[in-house]
């Protein structure tokens, strides 16, 4: 077997000499205090920390979306006292609470009142989370999230079986063990479904925006929950007609939701478990949105092969979900979704060539990648039933 190739040992040369001095307390103490390396230093210094911080911004984080704080700072500034009062929350906490908000930049001074008590705004950050249903909704569900992340040694030896996050998506891994995704009540189905509904309005206009939907007559949302983004993609074309395939505890709250919008001459769902039973037939397009991330390899390949088999030849397979290696959003795929599918008990978040490759093998050619706005929430890929 060939040895790796000349450049490849120079590099692995100059990265054990780096790792050399970054390693040396002494070089790290003689880098902070040298003018022309001092900035890198305390680069470094500060990216470790947020490292170290990050689960403790969260939970600050948490407290003010527990506490409608931008919601009420949306209505007017405010200073701790006021905010002590109307939280319940002692007068000394909620002066923590503001400051250590303001250093996230989720609030922000705003001068002082007329008895000197400093009052504070939304920040730029507190701005972005004020009505934003689809953030709000995945901060409260992290609460669940965390009681699993405690342990995060034992998630990589599998010692979790019983995760907090595989009771919540009950379908994970479901269709290998005695739990048939097919049989899931909505006790079951349904806090998930509602978190991805709250959710699915992000994602869609995403990809609405970057795929014309307009050249298609029948949609198949396959995994399409209930219904958000079939009811999107409706939104933008009178001449569509679209289907939704969901477990049938999320397929009856599609059609649910279809009736409650007027849309039930153009859209209806179809109740199943798209690892074993067939598709409804009749679409020349089908969206997979966010849903082969939550599957191992086998089951993902089964899935992509349903779509197949469910479209004519020529017809149109568009993919959507948070991608690995995310150009500026790495840690969102390998490091956020790597965890959190891990707690979960099954799938993974792939990247663009690997998930051209499953679609391959299921039987779609002209496989190709589209841009999104804003790649962190939905990268997408479309190809071709060949
Ligand atoms: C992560 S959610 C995504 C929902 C929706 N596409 C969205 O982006 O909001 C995955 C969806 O796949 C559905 N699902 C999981 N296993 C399934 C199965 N075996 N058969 C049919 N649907 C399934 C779930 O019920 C859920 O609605």
């Amino acid at each position: 077997m060939a040895g790796p190739s000349l450049a490849l040992r120079w590099r692995d040369r100059w990265s054990t000499q780096r790792d050399r001095l970054l390693t040396s307390a002494r070089f790290r103490d003689a880098a902070s205090r040298f003018a022309a390396t001092r900035p890198v230093a305390r680069k470094r210094a500060r990216d470790l920390f947020d490292l170290v911080a990050g689960f403790v911004y969260s939970q600050w984080l948490a407290a003010c979306v527990e506490l409608k704080l931008f919601d009420r700072l949306a209505r007017a500034p405010m200073t701790a006292a006021q905010l002590a009062m109307e939280s319940r929350l002692p007068l000394p906490a909620a002066l923590r609470l503001l400051e250590a908000a303001a250093s996230l930049d989720l609030t922000e001074r705003r001068g002082q009142d007329s008895t000197g008590e400093t009052r504070f705004g939304l920040g730029p950050l507190g701005a972005a989370m004020v009505g934003n249903t689809a953030v709000i909704a995945m901060v409260e569900h992290h609460r669940a999230l965390y009681t699993d992340l405690a342990d995060p040694l034992a998630l990589l030896r599998g010692e979790r079986p019983n995760s907090e996050m595989s009771r919540y998506w009950a379908y994970a891994g479901g269709h290998a063990q005695d739990r048939a995704p097919g049989t899931l009540q909505d006790a079951a189905t349904g806090p998930y479904s509602a978190l991805m509904s709250a959710t699915q309005p992000l994602v869609a206009g995403q990809v609405l925006d970057a795929y014309r939907i307009d050249r298609h007559q029948r949609l198949l949302d396959l995994g399409g929950g209930e219904g958000v983004f079939a009811a999107a993609a409706l939104a933008r074309t009178d001449k569509l007609q679209a289907m939704v395939f969901d477990l049938p505890s999320v397929a009856d709250a599609a059609n649910a939701r279809f009736a409650s919008l007027g849309l039930s001459q153009r859209a209806q769902a179809f109740g199943g478990d798209f690892h074993r039973d067939p598709l409804p037939p009749g679409a020349d397009i089908v969206s997979l949105v966010r849903v082969l991330y939550d599957h191992d390899d086998e089951p993902a390949l089964g899935i992509l092969k349903a779509a197949r088999r469910a479209l004519p030849a020529g017809g149109t397979l568009l993919l959507a979900e948070p991608m690995a290696g995310t150009a500026g959003a790495e840690p969102m795929g390998a490091a956020y979704f790597g965890m959190y599918l891990m707690a979960m008990g099954s799938g993974r978040s792939r990247g663009a060539p690997e998930l051209a490759a499953l679609m391959r093998r299921a039987g779609f050619d002209a496989v190709r990648e589209l841009h999104t706005a804003l790649p962190l929430q939905a990268g997408l890929m479309v190809a071709r039933a060949a």
